[in-house]
């Protein structure tokens, strides 16, 4: 163990640190050096017969190995989630014991543009709205319990896996224009730059200054693009995983205090990261290792 963070630790030092960032105030500026800082260093890359372009980012680490790329491809043929979507449909489509459903909540009509209006900054609340709380706030206005949140309920996720799968091809469009919502970006930005837990490591330099790279038998994947294919449905675990479940699970993994999903934090993370991923194709859920 003490050698295996010992490793972790060295193969971390010697990544080319990303200094791109400052606690800005220009979110846009800050995206376009993210996305010039990846396109310097991988936009030679071959990826599919053409040269890495940033909209393939929402493929995750597979852009960076060929092989890996064709099995994603294979698995998406027959997914091992379609059983999920079609319970995820079922379960948005089930009336309420009030008779309603889901579709009669405010903004919830179309299902093939919802996804893509989350996560927002909701200024009269003061607040990051992700989908999962927006499930779970239609589910209470109509007296329904809400899911736990993180994972721990399989039907919230199924739900979620549903909703990604039917606004596929829309693009991720978070935008960021009240001196509130310009908070909640600097404390998702702040998050996801701090060094933290045993490791000592920021989610930055695993997935901007590493990325590309492997630690251990893993390939790292990009921050841009990391949400766009929430819930993937993770091979080695055998299920679909939510995005917040993501954070947790990353955070765990640098043995670092672990934020509560959908906290204030963790919901800033999702704002920030999806920030950063702009402009990019929803294809979720998507299969992963
Ligand atoms: C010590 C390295 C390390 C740190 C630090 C780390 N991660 Fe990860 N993360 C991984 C590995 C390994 C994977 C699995 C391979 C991959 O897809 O990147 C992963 C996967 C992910 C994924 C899924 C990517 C996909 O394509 O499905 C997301 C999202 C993610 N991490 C976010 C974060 C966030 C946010 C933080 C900080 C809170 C963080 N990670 C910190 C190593 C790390």
């Amino acid at each position: 163990m003490k050698n295996k963070l010992l490793t972790t630790t060295l193969f971390l030092a010697l990544a080319v640190p990303f200094t791109g960032v400052s606690a800005s105030t220009d979110p846009e500026a800050d995206r376009q050096a993210l996305v010039k800082y990846f396109m310097d260093a991988h936009g030679s890359t071959k990826f599919e017969g053409h040269s890495l372009k940033i909209e393939d980012f929402r493929f995750g680490s597979n852009i960076f190995d060929p092989d890996k790329m064709s099995q994603f491809k294979g698995s998406e043929e027959f997914p091992a989630y379609l059983d999920h979507l079609e319970a995820g449909e079922k379960l948005w489509k089930k009336p309420f014991a009030n008779g309603k459903t889901y579709a009669r909540c405010p903004g919830f009509n179309d299902t093939k543009t919802l996804r893509a209006k989350y996560p927002l900054f909701d200024d009269g609340r003061g607040e990051v709205v992700n989908l999962d709380q927006a499930i779970n706030e239609c589910r209470t206005a109509n007296d329904e319990k809400a899911y736990a949140f993180g994972g721990k309920d399989k039907d919230m996720t199924k739900i979620l896996a549903y909703l990604a799968n039917e606004s596929r091809g829309q693009k991720i469009n978070v935008t960021i224009n009240s001196p509130g919502a310009l908070e909640a970006y600097k404390l998702g930005e702040m998050v996801f730059h701090t060094r933290r837990g045993q490791l000592n490591q920021s989610c930055s330099n695993c997935h901007v200054s590493s990325a590309g790279r492997r630690i251990r038998s893993e390939l790292l994947s990009p921050i841009v693009g990391h949400t766009t294919h929430f819930p993937s449905y993770r091979s080695s675990a055998n299920d679909l995983v939510s995005l917040q479940q993501r954070y947790v699970g990353c955070l765990e993994s640098v043995r670092g205090y672990a934020f509560p999903a959908n906290g204030k934090e963790l919901k800033a993370l999702e704002f920030y990261e999806s920030f950063m991923s702009n402009g990019l194709e929803i294809d979720g859920p998507a299969m992963r290792p």
